[in-house]
């Protein structure tokens, strides 16, 4: 954290910027001193005299050129984000917030299979620990499933990152709930793809990131299939203003998102509120 408190702002330059889709955008920040962000924990970022909106990280500590995060332009902040060109200086406070415990022995991802459920723009907060998970797959560890859900072929992002997870011997494989001229590929809920995805439901942990009711569906079809309920962790978004447990924005229930999640077990309480949620 920054000796001038957690509330101030570091300046963080634009090392480079990538367009996703036509409202995703990537961007790469000199990284400021501290600590590491691990993949699932997410930071503030701010655009002077626009405001500040909570990004998750989406790199993984094992790689270099920047901090990595997407962003999708759906209001003021994440417009200006979007819009900033290399050079440009963006405040950035964190890392805030529970990770994917990856690298957490007493975390639910063990020597059993990793099954990795994204829709959309929830495969950002996810990329980094799915390619930790890919490297420890390479190393001999477990077997590796990334499922990605998007609305429409243009809506996909991180191809090349798809591609290369593959490559590496991930199974990996995507649908839309709508196809397009020249999509040759899968046309349904990514919900369809648990099926036939190939994993053993026996010591398999999930992590799931996309709109709630697909994670709430995706879940219990997880559960259905017989993995633990215990070893799914879903990450949840809230509004957030302090991140830091201080303002009461992002309660949830009895949980303060910004430091008990976003990644939070879904067994117990939170599949109880996004059971209650649906009524
Ligand atoms: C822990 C966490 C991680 C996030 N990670 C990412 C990320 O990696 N990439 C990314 O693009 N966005 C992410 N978001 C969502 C992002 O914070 C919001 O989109 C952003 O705050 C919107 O700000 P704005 O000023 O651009 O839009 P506003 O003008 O504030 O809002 C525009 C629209 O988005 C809705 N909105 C605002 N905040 C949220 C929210 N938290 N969740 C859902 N809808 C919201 C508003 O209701 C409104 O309809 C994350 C949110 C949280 C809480
Ligand atoms: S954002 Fe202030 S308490 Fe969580």
């Amino acid at each position: 954290m920054s000796a001038a408190g957690p509330l101030t702002p570091r300046l963080c330059r634009v090392l480079a910027r990538r367009r996703e889709t036509g409202d995703v955008t990537t961007l790469w920040l000199e990284a400021p001193e501290g600590p590491a962000p691990r993949p699932g924990q997410f930071n503030m970022l701010s655009v002077l005299g626009v405001g500040e909106a909570a990004i998750s990280v989406s790199g993984s500590p094992r790689e270099v050129g920047g901090l990595m995060h997407t962003v999708r332009d759906v209001g003021s902040v994440t417009r200006a984000l979007c819009a900033s060109e290399v050079g440009a200086l963006v405040g950035v406070r964190g890392p805030f917030g529970t990770d994917w415990r990856v690298d957490d022995p007493a975390g639910p991802l063990g020597r059993g299979d990793a099954v990795v459920v994204a829709g959309g723009i929830g495969l950002a907060p996810l990329r980094g620990a799915i390619d930790e998970l890919v490297a420890r797959q390479e190393a001999g560890g477990s077997r590796v499933f990334v499922l990605v859900g998007a609305r429409e072929p243009s809506q996909i992002v991180y191809g090349d990152d798809l591609a290369a997870w593959r490559t590496r011997g991930a199974h990996v494989a995507v649908t839309v709930d709508r196809g397009a001229p020249g999509w040759g590929g899968r046309v349904g809920l990514v919900t369809s793809l648990l099926e036939h995805a190939g994993f053993d439901p026996a010591g398999a942990a999930a992590l799931l990131c996309g709109p709630e009711v697909m994670m709430r569906f995706t879940a219990r079809a997880l559960v259905d299939a017989g993995v633990a309920p215990e070893r799914i962790l879903v990450s949840l978004e809230r509004n957030m203003q302090c991140g830091l447990g201080w303002c009461g924005h992002c309660q949830l229930g009895p949980f303060l998102l910004c430091r008990d999640g976003p990644v939070v077990p879904y067994a117990g309480l939170v599949e109880r509120i996004l059971t209650e949620r649906e009524r």
